[in-house]
């Protein structure tokens, strides 16, 4: 099995779909406690280094490198800066990537990045990651095309080492209209599970920012996307429909109990496995669990682009 190593791992979204495309990952890294528990109840076999990247100083050998840096600064949702501090840790991943000097790497972030005001950020990882001795590509894919059922546009960035005289070529999407299979659907995906799972689900008022837009898809639709913030999760299809009342005001059609996808919802709208486990610790308040199941990439997505590689690694 070829090796991989993680970085800004999360709860292993990333690493679930490295895993299934037949990689090893033997050390991951993430700052969040949170995050290594429930990476940790789902993959015992990995060496989870707790901490900021920028601490650590050793990396074990492998043949390939992924991370997916935080993307706060240009995701729709966040505070839209391209200035802000947190938009430059992927210089950490390519200090990584010098270290390792990894045969292929594979980066995820926000489809955001390719925005006008964000491109010079983009610009930069390409042009880091060229100078450090690879091939780079980048493509917006969504996860929908893959069997997730959800729509979720994200940038991957691949590199292949220079000295390894083969291009990546991004994968075709495999669901959808006109494709090999329909897309997956809330209901498929959230088959078997409880309507109404007490404790599970953010129950706080919908608010105005929240009432501003059309927040549900019926049950043979795709999901909007998963977000990591409990608040502005979308609304579960067994909620009553939303009707456009006035410029940024949608209200409910029925007077009758509606909420948002439950944190387990989340996950498995994400693609993650049915057993995907999240653990009773400390860190794990209702919210950290909406957090790590939001921010990750859809495991199909990872596992699709990392079985595109070459077949470089013997
Ligand atoms: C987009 S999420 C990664 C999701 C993950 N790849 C997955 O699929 O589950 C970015 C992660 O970077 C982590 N992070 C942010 N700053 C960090 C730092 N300085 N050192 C290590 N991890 C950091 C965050 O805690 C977050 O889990």
């Amino acid at each position: 099995m070829p090796k991989a190593v993680s970085l800004f791992s999360g709860c292993g979204g990333s690493d679930a779909g490295v895993i299934s495309a037949g990689f090893e990952v033997v050390m991951a890294n993430d700052i969040l406690t949170y995050a290594r528990d429930v990476y940790c109840a789902n993959h015992p076999e990995t060496d989870f280094v707790l901490g900021d990247i920028r601490k650590i100083k050793k990396f074990p050998d492998a043949e390939l490198l992924v991370g997916c840096y935080p993307c706060q600064g240009f995701s729709q949702g966040g505070v839209r800066d391209a200035g802000r501090k947190i938009n430059y840790l992927y210089l950490e991943f390519a200090k990584a990537l010098l270290a390792i000097k990894p045969k292929a790497f594979i980066v995820e972030n926000v489809s955001g990045m390719v925005r006008k005001d964000f491109e010079h950020l983009l610009i930069d990882q390409k042009k880091v990651f060229t100078d450090a001795g690879y091939c780079v590509k980048a493509k917006v894919l969504n996860a929908a095309d893959f069997g997730v059922a959800q729509e979720r546009r994200r940038i991957f960035i691949v590199g292949i080492r220079d000295d390894i005289d083969l291009e990546y070529v991004f994968p075709e999407p495999t669901h959808g209209k006109s494709r090999a299979q329909p897309y997956v659907t809330i209901k498929d995906a959230l088959k078997g599970m409880r309507h109404w799972p007490e404790g599970e689900f953010y129950d706080r008022d919908f608010h105005w920012y929240y009432m501003s837009r059309d927040r549900r898809r019926d049950w043979n639709e795709l999901s909007k996307t998963i977000v990591a913030n409990a608040r502005h999760m979308p609304l579960h299809p067994i909620s009553p429909k939303l009707v456009k009342v006035a410029h940024d005001e949608w209200r409910f059609v029925e007077d009758r109990p509606a909420r948002r996808f439950s944190y387990r919802e989340a996950s498995r709208l994400q693609g993650f496995a049915k057993g995907f486990k999240f653990p009773d610790t400390e860190s794990g308040s209702l919210s950290m669990r909406y957090m790590v199941a939001g921010n990750a990439v859809p495991p199909p997505l990872f596992e699709a682009v990392s079985k595109a590689l070459p077949n470089i690694w013997s």
